[in-house]
């Protein structure tokens, strides 16, 4: 059977920022600006990005489009001797990231069923953001909306690349895109705006802290989708003959940038109204709703605005669950229909106790895992601030190191030689360098930031 790829290029582009730009955006990287103190981690954020991300997703794209294969079969054709355990690795985080990452789905649709129907219409402010609370800590509800995000998953993955993924990423972004900048015009209206700028952009370099800088790092790897093998992944559904330096800078730039919009929106809600998130989780789910009701036309948009954050969470989820089927399309011959059922059903089982350790059953939500944080946390912790970053190193390594010369520069042959060759520096002497020091200085064994 032929193997499938995009369409069109711009195909490619929005494909894979749909995968970047998700709930990671919108929902996690909000949450943990407000907890890590605001604006030294959007600089720490923005450093890793651009040191990190760009080198780590222009290594992503190379090996998917030089091989048009799945990450283990990618790492197998490049180098036959072992390095195919990365790939392992990739499709491990894409299961146990996509568990929990449906649960946070299930909640955009419940929001959006909860402001489509007007249930805050006459609820005060701090009703409204205290519902976020009782929410979680409903079991059958949790449970009720896990499993319907996970069968919409499921429903684009059997379609496949082109009809399913291709698709959806060329009709959501840019309406996103639009509808996003026009709340943050909304949300520079409110009394707490500049504050809000103040919090997000004048660093205080004193709150950085060991966690503070793990937490940026993995979060830049977690937003770009990188370091699991989603963007090989969908760099192996490219044709050949296209160059990468670009596309990966775009797809970059467009995520930061929703990062950063997503938290001018948030802020100055919770600002002006002098909101507590008291969960920090909920941060998204308890200021949108607010926001719905004092602007104009809220009604509509919220409704709208929900909408869109579902399919960027479907996009992205897509991507997931999209490294471990293609494995076992590619390696093991399987069909997709029953690679997609399986591997399914397999990671929403993975789901249950992230979707009731918030409340909802209260014995799991009293067990701490990692730390104090319980069975969800845990999961994105070990996931976003370890694997990911771990996978991060040794994609660059072995880009940087291993895959043989000719093969890397005939790849980047139509691409700008002074930027692929800068790029090429930063990624095989500093990046994996940088990462690796970040988690040797969280497990404390080398201490180069203290606090
Ligand atoms: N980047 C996605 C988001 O921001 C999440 C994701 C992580 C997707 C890793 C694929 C791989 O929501």
């Amino acid at each position: 059977m032929q193997r499938e790829s995009w369409n069109t290029r711009l195909g490619f582009i929005l494909a894979a920022s749909g995968s970047a730009i998700g709930l990671g955006n919108l929902w996690k990287f909000p949450y943990e600006s407000y907890e890590n103190g605001g604006s030294a981690f959007i600089f720490i954020y923005l450093f890793s990005i651009i040191i990190v991300g760009l080198p780590i997703m222009m290594a992503e794209i190379f090996i998917g489009k030089s091989t048009n294969k799945n990450p283990i079969g990618a790492f197998k054709a490049l180098h036959p001797s072992g390095w195919h355990i990365i790939g392992w690795l990739g499709i491990t985080s894409g299961f146990v990231i996509l568990s929990y990452y449906s649960v946070v789905g299930g909640w955009t649709l419940r929001y959006f069923f909860q402001t489509i129907s007007g249930a805050y219409l006459s609820l005060t402010d701090a009703q409204i953001s205290n519902d976020f609370g009782n929410f979680v800590s409903n079991g059958p509800s949790q449970l009720l909306f896990h499993s319907l995000f996970f069968l919409l998953i499921i429903g684009i993955v059997i379609f496949g690349v082109r009809k399913g993924i291709e698709v959806a990423g060329k009709i959501f972004m840019p309406i996103l895109f639009i509808l996003l900048f026009i709340m943050v015009v909304f949300a520079s209206q409110a009394k707490g705006f500049s504050r809000s700028i103040d919090f997000l952009f004048s660093p205080d370099f004193s709150k950085i802290t060991t966690t503070s800088v793990m937490e940026a790092m993995g979060q830049s790897f977690f937003s770009l989708s990188l370091g699991m093998g989603a963007i090989i992944t969908y760099g192996s559904y490219m044709k050949s003959d296209e160059p990468i330096l670009k596309d990966a800078a775009t797809i970059v730039a467009l995520d930061t940038l929703i990062a950063i919009l997503a938290c001018l929106m948030i802020f100055p809600i919770i600002f002006s109204f002098e909101l507590k998130p008291g969960a920090s989780i909920g941060i998204l789910f308890s200021t949108l709703p607010v926001l719905f009701l004092k602007m104009p036309g809220g009604i509509f948009i919220g409704p709208i605005f929900f909408l869109l954050i579902i399919f960027a969470a479907l996009t992205s989820a897509v991507s997931l669950l999209e490294v471990v089927v293609s494995y076992f399309i590619d390696e093991l011959k399987w069909p997709r229909k029953k690679a997609t059922i399986f591997m399914g059903l397999a990671i929403w089982a993975l789901g249950i106790p992230s979707a009731l350790c918030n409340g909802g059953w209260g014995w799991l939500s009293g067990i701490k895992i990692i730390g104090n944080r319980n069975f969800f946390d845990s999961l994105d912790y070990l996931a976003s601030n370890w694997m990911l970053p771990i996978g991060g190193i040794f994609i660059a390594i072995f880009t940087g190191w291993v895959v043989s010369k000719d093969t890397r520069n005939s790849s980047f042959a139509k691409d700008h030689q002074l930027i692929y060759r800068a790029l090429m520096f930063i990624l095989k002497f500093i990046t994996p360098l940088l990462v690796f020091m970040v988690l040797l200085n969280t497990t404390g064994i080398v201490k180069l930031i203290t606090g």
